[in-house]
């Protein structure tokens, strides 16, 4: 029988440095739905894979003087064990510097050329020379350049252009008759009205860096990464030229994206395909951010939380169900580690684990280790066996919304009341007395019941936790199977083994201290990019330092990141301006001792010039000045 087919893809992230839990939280998510695609009988292909062009990648890759591919090498291998360390269960993982995926991005970009989708014009903006980068309007604000603070220059590049202009009306068409394309709802009403405000041609390629897949037509050029990464779906799948998998899993099921990349996955994919004359994904799902106490987990901010430390300290398992568990989708939500730690401990390790644990040792202690067959129930084991037998559908309906919460919700109803149903049996007291041994196997069934059930139900979320539970409980021969929810009296003489539990109950305070003291090692490892190579004595000596010392410091009136320094050296005072101003107050620099680098060649920045430079510590946040005991005017060397 030929099954339906599912997929799934998540972004494909960018390896610019090692993934956070924001990653995580997404492809776990994409994971768990690929699984229980799965086990519900579908044909899944899930896809992920890393977005690797870009002048970004560029130039971190020779700030740590590496090429890019060499940089991103590392680092993709990098995400590569993450995802095995969390049984990631993808069926592709596309690298966009693979030659599948070039080639298939330059037939796709000649495919609409030729339809005259794309052309030639002229792409003017605000370009920084030293940087070798081209910025907007609204990315250049005060004329300087966002990435160095340095002033840049109104420039033209000869660039191509796609037409999304063509595509407005239908995009505008499909935001609104196709209400499951884009979620959630909030989401198609802003692309909605930002179609409807007119869509601006694309520029698709860039000439002034070269990291990137070469444009077809004019080598100078290469594609615009977004274009170039977008690809990804299809071109994973074989597009254009090897059409068997992609006829059978196109178009996509769901794309799931973050908010904030929505945008490009419903705005300029959907336009590119229908440039391409092809079908459109059915669904792109936008979710929310984990957020930290003080906003949204970044690199620079050196406030990211690392998966991998969660996971040694805690397992894969517990991870996951937190992260599925704890958020609602479609909203952003906190992460704090208190939270985390609450989650695991109520839900894991006494719910769960109690369940686990109360059962299997029961079934060993009063029944000689033996599952008993099922046996004639009264009103609370029907309450019990109807709750575990409606279960699965709940599950299943939540699941099509991706309401993972809910889902999960819905099975630790279930455990909760298998639970209660041990404290409203009391099979201990049943043990005491022979002539309720017929109720307490009746009992003991109907427990074992329930948990291996339960053991179905959890699969796609925790597949270890799973098979645990099931070697627990004599199943260990059999994989779990999702038509096995709908029965509740199969079993009959499977032999228990108690094992050690599934999760250990955490002394919450103790592991707070322990994760503090994990994010403060964090400074120590954190990585600086390696020592430049190696000069010369002579060109060292070329170097003039003096000892300088704040006499006065005011912002530049021109530019809100640079600071206009009066620095005293001896006799001479002289001006200098930093671009620090983001963590220093000027008021706070007066009396300051520096170093100066004095025979810088002066130059002009914003109007005002600057005489040498000022050294600085810098620790990807904070600029500290450097300092010395020694009176000003003094030579350093
Ligand atoms: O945008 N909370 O890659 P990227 C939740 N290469 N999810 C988060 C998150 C957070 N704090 N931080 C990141 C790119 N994510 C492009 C995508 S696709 C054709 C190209 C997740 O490395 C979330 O899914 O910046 C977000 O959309 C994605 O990582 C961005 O990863
Ligand atoms: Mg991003």
């Amino acid at each position: 029988m030929k099954r339906d087919t599912f997929y799934i893809s998540t972004p494909i992230y960018y390896p610019s440095s090692n993934l956070h839990i924001g990653h995580t939280y997404c492809t776990v998510m994409a994971d768990a739905m690929a699984r229980f695609k799965r086990l519900t009988g579908y044909d899944v292909m899930f896809l992920t894979g890393t977005d690797e062009h870009g002048q970004k990648i560029q130039k971190i890759a020779k700030e740590n003087n590496n090429t890019p591919q060499e940089y991103v090498d590392r680092v993709v291998e990098g995400i590569k064990d993450l995802w095995n360390t969390m049984e990631i269960s993808y069926d592709d993982f596309i690298r966009t510097t693979e030659d599948r995926h070039v080639r298939r991005v330059q037939a796709m970009f000649q495919k609409m050329y030729e339809k005259g989708d794309i052309y030639k014009g002229e792409y003017e903006g605000w370009y920084c020379t030293p940087c070798e980068a081209f910025w907007t309007d609204t990315q250049a604000t005060e004329q300087t350049c966002p990435d160095c603070g340095r002033p840049v220059e109104r420039a033209k590049e000869e660039a191509y252009f796609f037409r999304l202009s063509n595509y407005q009306a239908r995009l505008i068409d499909l935001f609104e008759n196709d209400p499951e394309f884009l979620q959630p709802e909030s989401r198609r009403n802003e692309m909605l009205n930002f179609a409807k405000q007119g869509l601006e041609d694309l520029c698709v390629s860039r000439s002034s860096f070269d990291w990137g897949i070469p444009v077809p037509i004019d080598e100078k050029h290469v594609i615009y990464v977004w274009l170039d990464a977008l690809s990804n779906y299809v071109t994973a799948l074989g597009y254009p030229d090897e059409p068997e998998q992609y006829d059978k899993y196109w178009p996509a099921d769901v794309h799931l994206v973050g908010k904030e990349i929505v945008r490009f996955h419903s705005i300029i994919w959907p336009a590119m395909l229908m440039s391409l004359d092809q079908p459109l994904p059915k669904k792109v799902l936008g979710h929310g951010w984990i957020l930290l106490e003080g906003g949204k987990m970044s690199k620079s901010r050196g406030n990211i939380v690392d998966p991998v430390k969660l996971i040694e300290r805690y397992g894969v398992d517990a991870l996951k169900y937190f992260l599925l568990r704890e958020y609602t989708f479609g909203q952003d939500g906190l992460y704090t580690n208190e939270v985390m730690l609450n989650r695991m401990n109520s839900d894991l390790a006494n719910d769960l684990g109690n369940l686990v644990s109360r059962t299997a040792s029961m079934i060993e202690k009063y029944n000689n280790s033996i599952v008993p067959p099922a046996g004639p129930l009264e009103g609370t084991d029907s309450e019990l066996k109807d709750l575990a037998l409606s279960t699965a559908a709940k599950v299943e309906e939540h699941m099509n919304r991706f309401s993972f919460s809910q889902a999960l919700e819905e099975i630790w109803t279930l455990i909760r009341r298998t639970n209660k149903y041990i404290d409203e049996t009391t099979p201990w007291i049943l043990a005491r007395n022979e002539a309720d041994k017929p109720r307490l196997e009746t009992v003991l069934h109907n427990l074992a019941e329930s948990l291996r059930i339960v053991s179905v139900l959890i699969y796609p979320f925790m597949h270890t936790t799973s098979s645990k539970i099931r070697k627990q409980m004599g199943l260990w021969f059999a994989e779990p199977v999702w038509e096995d929810t709908q029965v509740f009296d199969t079993m009959d003489g499977e032999v228990v083994k108690k094992g050690d539990g599934i999760f250990p109950r955490l002394d919450i305070e103790k592991e707070l201290e322990e994760l503090e003291k994990l994010s403060e090692t964090k400074e120590d490892e954190k990585e600086y990019p390696p020592i430049k190579d190696l000069i010369q004595y002579e060109d060292f000596a070329k170097l003039d330092f003096r000892v300088g010392k704040v006499v006065s410091c005011e912002k530049h009136p021109k530019a809100d990141k640079l600071l206009v320094f009066q620095i005293k050296m001896g006799s001479e005072t002289r001006q200098v301006i930093s671009g620090v101003a983001e963590c220093h107050k000027p008021e706070d620099t007066i009396g300051q001792t520096v170093i100066v680098v004095a025979n810088l060649a002066p130059r002009m920045l914003r109007g005002m010039e600057s005489k040498g430079m000022l050294l600085f510590a810098d620790n990807g946040e904070r600029f500290e000045f450097v300092t010395t005991i020694a009176p000003d005017g003094e030579i350093v060397s």
